[in-house]
């Protein structure tokens, strides 16, 4: 592999020691994180500077399919050491699917029942997985969207509290904590110290927050992006328009050196173009988090811009995503670049 980039500082210590890949496990949770970062290179040739590489970490690859397993793992780990999970208890939350999936699979592996909130118009893919570990869906109203299954689950605890555990995602430090200590840590190491700047979508906001923290941890100079919608009526599941949301309680965004909008259609047109120019199939979410990624990456003269694929696109192939897929060509992610037309005012 080429070297990353010269003006990034260079590895300590356990930057050298990758950890040892899991050839058997005793339990689904310890299949858990070590993800691989994937370098995006067909799709950003010709459009970035030479000294700029973008990558991607591929949160597919975890079992239970998406980024969340490492929160859930971690909640609900955390929960036990409490002794606010024991046996008797049900563990719920509110979930617009990933963390759902991630907590019902959780739930299964330990033996404890899981029952989850979320809006009704999910994909019909993330019910059937959700039903399949065994977990109880409940229906949010679809046009309250993820706060609609917020305000629901308060209410159905409040009816019965000694019944529920409720991991509570969005206020739970365990969640941003988890990526502190496993998602942070891999990038670190996978780009052997020299990435130098990491953008991911804010849903929770568990995935920034975390990962960011730990990287500022390690070189202070890292620049941390936060990507969300661009409006409140998004298409983009599992993220958040902080300004007309219940913002998430874990969420700081002080922490952020800066933050990007992207909008539903290029989001949808950038899962397009990595599936048939990288073959890669991601989720929305993680089509949008490339496009904020290009666009920083497009900025730079030299440097390393680490995002995040939180899920495959295999779980979405039900949705409004792939309507009109068809008309998609190449030349549209040329003339979304085009758009920002920053690269002639380029920056370090
Ligand atoms: C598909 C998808 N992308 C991104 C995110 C955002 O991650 P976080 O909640 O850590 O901000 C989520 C969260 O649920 C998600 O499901």
């Amino acid at each position: 592999m080429a070297t990353i980039s010269r003006s990034s500082r260079q590895s300590p210590a356990d930057v050298r020691s990758e950890p040892t890949p899991i050839q058997r496990a005793s339990s689904v949770l310890e299949l858990i994180g070590n993800t691989p970062l994937l370098e995006i290179t067909r799709l950003t040739e010709g459009l970035v500077r030479p000294g700029v590489r973008v990558f991607a970490k591929l949160e597919g690859f975890n079992p239970g399919g998406s980024v969340k397993d490492r929160p859930a793992r971690k909640m609900v780990e955390i929960g036990l050491e409490r002794g606010d999970l024991r046996p008797g208890k049900v563990i719920i939350d509110s979930t617009s699917g990933n963390t759902g999936i991630a907590l019902a699979m959780v739930g299964a592996a330990l033996g404890y029942p899981v029952e989850l909130v979320m809006a009704a118009n999910v994909s019909k893919e993330r019910k059937k997985i959700i039903e399949a570990f065994g977990a109880r869906p409940i229906y949010s109203d679809p046009l309250e969207g993820s706060d609609g299954a917020i305000l629901l689950c308060r209410k159905i605890i409040a009816e019965n509290p000694d019944r529920y555990f409720k991991p509570d995602q969005y206020n739970n430090a365990a969640n941003p904590l988890a990526h502190f200590q496993t998602t942070g840590p891999e990038i670190w190491r996978q780009t052997g110290g020299t990435v130098t700047h990491f953008v991911a979508g804010l849903g929770t906001s568990g995935t920034v927050m975390g990962t960011g923290r730990y990287l500022k941890s390690r070189n202070p100079a890292i620049r941390v992006i936060g990507m969300e919608p661009d409006d409140a009526m998004h298409g983009l599941e599992g993220l958040k328009h902080m300004a007309t949301s219940i913002v998430p309680g874990i969420y700081n965004e002080a922490e952020l050196d800066d933050k990007i909008a992207v909008s539903t259609e290029d989001a949808y047109d950038m899962v397009y173009a990595l599936g048939q120019v990288e073959g890669v199939l991601v989720g929305q979410s993680s089509g949008a988090a490339m496009v904020a990624a290009l666009k920083v990456a497009c900025s730079l003269r030299e440097g390393c811009v680490v995002t995040i694929f939180a899920d495959f696109g295999d779980r979405y192939l039900s949705t409004n995503l792939w309507i009109g897929w068809q008309q998609w060509r190449r030349d549209r992610i040329e003339r979304l670049v085009s758009r920002w037309n920053v690269s002639a005012n380029a920056t370090t």
